[in-house]
């Protein structure tokens, strides 16, 4: 059985639907890619699957998220389900943290949800341990100091690398990186790549990646879907869909993406 099943969903704002009967399978342990320029409809996809849409907009349709219809299910159960089934990451995690709090508070609430979903008792210094190690685990220098730091003193790069501990350490099935290196500069963007790459790896996660950025997308996923305008115009393994494209606008996407290279490539060689 898949992870998650979407089936003909659609969003719909006052009046105007903004995504047109999307529908896809992603099974347990799969890396799909949701690719497509700006305002295609991906993230409003990607909200409707946790039941985040923002409020006015309504989805309809089916997502039904390890064995869970999520379309019409009360808020307070989304909550239990977002962090233990899927956790979200997104392009801005100033959004995603509380300024008022410090990191280490932060990263204390996911890593308490576990435990005890778990069952488990964490004393103040298992806490520690643990907050420590998801730290290690994204990379992040000095451990001890970030945890007592405040989100605004940390830089982009290490605010998402925290933010994607925040996600992982309550134990999700499914990662959803919403445009996760898209703020990032190219450095940083790499470096953040191949480390949520391996630990998706490592955790043994489904990851639903979402980007307009077709080389970005092609090193992390399996597979592809591409919208346009709300709805679905190609799917098919990644390399299939960036070697062959099908539709016109994929092709577009490709050519467009393939002299941006070349253009990089160009002043490398101080043409
Ligand atoms: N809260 C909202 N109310 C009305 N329209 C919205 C809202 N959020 C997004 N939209 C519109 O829906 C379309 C898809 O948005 P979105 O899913 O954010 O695109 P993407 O993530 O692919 O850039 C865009 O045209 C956007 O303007
Ligand atoms: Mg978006």
């Amino acid at each position: 059985m898949s992870l998650l099943s979407v089936s003909d969903l659609s969003v719909s704002a006052p009046g105007r639907e903004l995504v047109h009967g999307v529908s896809f399978e992603l099974a347990a342990g799969e890396r799909l890619g949701l690719v497509g320029e700006s305002g295609s409809g991906k993230s409003l996809t990607a909200m409707a699957i946790v039941g985040l849409l923002a409020p006015g907009l309504v989805a309809d349709g089916s997502v039904v998220l390890d064995g869970h219809q999520v379309i019409g299910r009360p808020d307070r159960e989304m909550t239990a389900m977002r962090g233990a089934t899927a956790a979200v990451v997104f392009q801005d995690s100033r959004a995603a943290l509380d300024p008022l709090m410090r990191l280490g508070d932060q990263l204390a609430a996911p890593i308490r949800r576990r435990a005890r979903r778990e069952g488990r008792r964490l004393s103040d210094s298992a806490m520690r341990d643990e907050q420590i190690r998801w730290l290690e685990r994204v990379s992040i220098p000095e451990p001890a100091r970030i945890l007592r730091s405040w989100p605004h003193e940390v830089s982009g790069g290490q605010r998402q690398r925290f933010a994607i501990a925040m996600a992982l350490s309550c134990a999700p099935r499914l990662l959803i990186a919403d445009e996760p290196t898209t703020a990032l500069d190219v450095s940083t963007q790499a470096e953040v790549l191949s480390m949520l790459d391996r630990l998706v790896k490592d955790e043994g996660l489904s990851l639903l990646f979402i980007s307009h950025d077709l080389p970005v997308v092609s090193r992390v996923a399996d597979r592809v879907l591409v919208m346009r305008k709300g709805r679905m115009v190609e799917r098919g393994p990644t390399d299939r869909v960036f070697t062959e494209p099908q539709h016109d606008y994929t092709q577009g996407l490709v050519a467009a993406a393939r002299r941006l290279q070349d253009a990089l490539d160009g002043e490398g060689g101080g043409a």
